[in-house]
């Protein structure tokens, strides 16, 4: 059987997809390009209104192959499927299966069922109340991917119910994957040549805090998946900042492999909008944690998320955001404007707020990031930094080949070397030449490793 996967969404579904491409490789189907499959698996995301649309106008490309082959069916996954079920059945007949995030873990052999005429339609969309293990270590390693980075959940779902998110409600509640699950995962990627390991949830602060938990914090983890031999880089993903603890705080001094930067979604510089957004922290709250981490990790690189529009947010509470990205000074920002989600607490709350005045504010966030961006990427001009390569760079207008990787930090550095081939997964020392508008140039200074 040949498939295709099309993933939407964040990290956790970027994971959950290579995961599901495992699975069926491992039933001996094969994966292929969007024309010659047989099979469609749409992972999706409904975290806001534009990724939701996408998701429909994917179905409506697909159902275009069903010409070529009417056995085509297709699979939707993620958020979407959770919250609209058995629904896609009515508005895409050519959709057999729906499986929700913790579904996810029957999808390859309901996949297979349809497969073989076994089963017609199935709906996997029951949430289970503790962290399913998917694979063994083993597994996993069977193929290293080239760039030798790669992801490692350590749990599901969120309890928050911050007043716009729709998470909670497709994602289930948290449960923390075991710890050791979590290490031993992480040792047999690392042993299997992996350098680079990116801890992942929703809320990765309150590992452990929940019914999965067994007295180990997510403190204590990043110690022990730090402390593997040969992990040459740690990152994780998400935060927030309700939860973080002083010990992550001081990781960040302690543990050399922990990259220095940190992701931290603010989502608004009002007291009197975070409260509304039920995020449950302060302005002053959010910029001691900053001052902590900047302490503990002088050259900390801090990127965040940003919400304008939330219902009742005034000029007044709009320009306390603005003053907060100033006064953070983060590198990069992902801004949004809010939009209501089906069943969440914001959809009654009011005044909604004038979606031009919505769109204005927006682009007055990203015109003052774009500077600071702008201004913190200049003064890398000259630094040396240490680069893993990932790939090609985008453009090839040089004499020699451009190398795209990361530094430290996660940003992007293009830098131009000799070698046409063989450079992914290496770590090479570079200086920084010039700073671009999103991304770094760099030569080299000496040899890879
Ligand atoms: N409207 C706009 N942005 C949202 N986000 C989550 N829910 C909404 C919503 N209803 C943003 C938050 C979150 C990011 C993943 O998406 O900033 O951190
Ligand atoms: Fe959504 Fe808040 Fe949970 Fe993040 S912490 S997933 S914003 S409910």
């Amino acid at each position: 059987m040949k498939f295709h996967i099309t993933t939407f969404g964040c990290q956790m579904n970027v994971h959950d997809s290579e995961w599901l491409t495992r699975a069926l490789e491992s039933r001996g189907w094969e994966e292929a390009d969007e024309n010659e499959a047989q099979i469609y698996v749409v992972n999706t995301c409904s975290v806001r209104d534009k990724p939701e649309q996408k998701v429909y106008s994917e179905l409506g490309r697909i159902a275009a192959h069903l010409k070529r082959d009417e056995n085509i069916f297709a699979a939707v996954g993620g958020c979407v499927a959770q919250q609209i079920g058995q629904g896609f059945f009515k508005r895409f007949p050519f959709v057999k299966l729906v499986f929700g995030s913790d579904g996810i873990t029957n999808a390859p052999n309901a996949l297979e069922r349809i497969a073989e005429g076994a089963e017609d339609r199935v709906a996997l969309l029951d949430f289970v109340s503790i962290y399913e293990e998917r694979e063994n270590p083993e597994e996993r390693t069977v193929s290293i991917p080239e760039t030798r980075q790669a992801f490692v959940n350590i749990m599901q779902g969120c309890d928050n119910f911050c007043s716009y998110c729709i998470v909670p409600y497709t994602r289930g509640r948290q449960k923390s994957r075991h710890p050791q699950a979590v290490v031993d995962e992480c040792r047999a990627l690392v042993e299997s040549g992996i350098r680079e390991i990116t801890l992942l949830g929703q809320n990765v602060n309150s590992f452990g805090m929940d019914k999965g938990g067994v007295g180990v914090s997510f403190a204590d983890l990043l110690k022990k998946v730090s402390g593997i031999d040969g992990l040459d880089r740690l990152r994780f993903t998400t935060s927030h900042p309700k939860d973080i603890e002083p010990e992550v705080i001081a990781a960040f001094g302690e543990l050399e492999n922990l990259c220095p930067s940190l992701h931290l979604p603010l989502q608004s510089g009002s007291d009197n909008v975070l409260k509304a957004m039920r995020r449950k922290y302060t302005q002053a709250r959010y910029l001691s944690i900053v001052d902590g981490l900047k302490k503990a990790r002088p050259d900390i690189v801090l990127t965040t998320d940003l919400i304008v529009g939330f219902p009742g947010e005034t000029e007044d509470d709009f320009q306390q955001t603005l003053d907060m990205v100033e006064r953070v000074g983060f590198e990069s920002s992902f801004s949004f404007k809010y939009s209501d989600r089906p069943g969440v607490a914001s959809l009654n709350m009011e005044p909604k707020v004038d979606p031009v005045v919505a769109s204005e504010r927006l682009m007055r966030l990203q015109t003052l990031q774009n500077n600071i961006t702008r201004n913190c990427l200049k003064n890398l001009e000259g630094l040396e930094t240490e680069v893993f390569i990932e790939g090609l760079s985008r453009k090839q207008d040089g004499d020699n080949t451009s190398w795209k990787g990361r530094d430290p930090a996660g940003r992007i550095v293009n830098t131009e070397m000799d070698e046409s081939e063989g450079m992914v997964g290496l770590m090479v020392p570079v200086r920084i030449t010039e700073a671009k508008k999103h991304s770094l140039n760099g030569e080299r200074t000496g040899k890879p490793w």
